[in-house]
């Protein structure tokens, strides 16, 4: 009731080329950016990691807060290094799920705020499939490909049919990689966000150390789990502890780093092979690790697949990302949404 006329701009950005603005505030980042397309006019990014590192992870509540601080000035930011003024901008789109409530909420208000101020067509965004965008970005990637999406809450094989059309083939059955991660990083005292950590010291170790023997291979029905994994890297250092030996942190990273990727590139690859297509997509925070990047090089081109990574920036949550799913949702029409629109935490 409150939008008729949005409604009427948003149909007619249907087949055009729009100007979009992305919002993202899901975890701990606050983002937008602006694209038109493939094309990056702007992507501003506050980081909140100097604010949680103290608590050795994301606090909910101090997460929302400093979002609150944090979205207008990148707002402004964004408009101004993209060298236009709202006015310019065809349609917002934003971050409604998943994520931390508070979070996300910061992020859907105040683009509602703008939408109906300046009235502004408004799209709703689920942050997965934002993940998968960022390949896009200054790249030919076209539908259908297999897009493997490993983050600190989500690990998925999905299946892109077109730009508006998601099928996913499997996912975790409980903790998502990134999230055993940052738990290892934890345990062995590396600071908060572990991932990036573990990543650095796997390359100064070796994979000797087997601690969860995924002896089955590929799950049947794709999905994969990492709740063991994570639980048996903790019992092999709290028992070394107890004992008083030594651990080896580098070789703890590379072995735990091995046997969580490995499987995950195992189950991607089973993805592409039964869509029969020949191109994977990777994206997601986990993305930026390099073990992964190169496995699935090595790997995809040894099967004669087209591999997609984005650059790291992008791998990571950010708005460009966002604002590239909006695009492709507004020049076909989808996923509109009006001022009723509401975080979703747990879509
Ligand atoms: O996509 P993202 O920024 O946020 C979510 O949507 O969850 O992903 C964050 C996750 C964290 O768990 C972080 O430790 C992990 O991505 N991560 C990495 C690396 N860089 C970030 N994990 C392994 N290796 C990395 N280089
Ligand atoms: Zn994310």
């Amino acid at each position: 009731m409150y939008t008729q006329n949005t409604k009427q701009k948003f149909d007619a950005l249907k087949g055009g080329d729009p100007v979009v603005m992305g919002i993202e505030s899901s975890c701990d980042e606050t983002a937008v950016a602006i694209v038109r397309g493939r094309k990056v006019l702007s992507n501003v990014v506050a980081s909140q990691i100097d604010i949680h590192v103290k608590y050795g992870g994301v606090v909910p509540e101090v997460a929302s807060r400093s979002h609150t601080d944090a979205i207008l000035p990148c707002v402004d930011e964004a408009l101004e290094r993209a060298g236009l003024s709202l006015d310019e901008i065809d349609c917002i789109g934003v971050t409604y799920g998943a994520g931390l409530i508070g979070s996300l909420l910061v992020g859907v208000s105040t683009a509602k705020a703008i939408s109906l101020a300046k009235n502004i067509p408004l799209v709703k965004v689920d942050h997965i499939e934002g993940h998968i965008c960022a390949d896009y970005i200054d790249t030919d990637l076209k539908p259908p490909f297999v897009a493997l999406v490993a983050s600190g809450g989500h690990t998925s094989v999905i299946r892109v049919k077109g730009y508006n059309e998601y099928e996913t083939l499997g996912s975790t059955r409980d903790d998502a990689i990134g999230e055993a991660f940052d738990k290892v990083a934890r345990m062995l005292g590396l600071p908060y966000p572990g991932g990036p950590q573990v990543d650095k010291l796997a390359k100064q170790g070796n994979a000797c150390i087997k601690f969860y023997k995924h002896g089955k291979g590929v799950n049947p029905d794709l999905s994969l789990s990492y709740s063991g994994l994570k639980t048996a890297v903790v019992n092999y250092i709290h028992n070394a502890r107890q004992r008083g030996e030594e651990i080896c942190a580098a070789d703890i990273c590379a072995s735990f780093t091995a046997e969580a990727v490995d499987l995950l590139v195992d189950t991607a690859l089973e993805g592409v092979r039964r869509s029969k297509l020949d191109t994977i997509a990777l994206a997601g925070g986990v993305a930026a690790n390099s073990y992964l990047r190169e496995k699935i090089a090595v790997l995809g081109k040894a099967k004669g697949y087209k591999v997609f990574c984005p650059p790291l920036p992008l791998c990571t949550d950010n708005a460009a990302m966002i604002a590239v799913r909006a695009y492709f949702s507004a020049v076909e029409g989808k996923n509109y949404a009006d001022m009723y629109l509401n975080a979703r935490p747990g879509l």
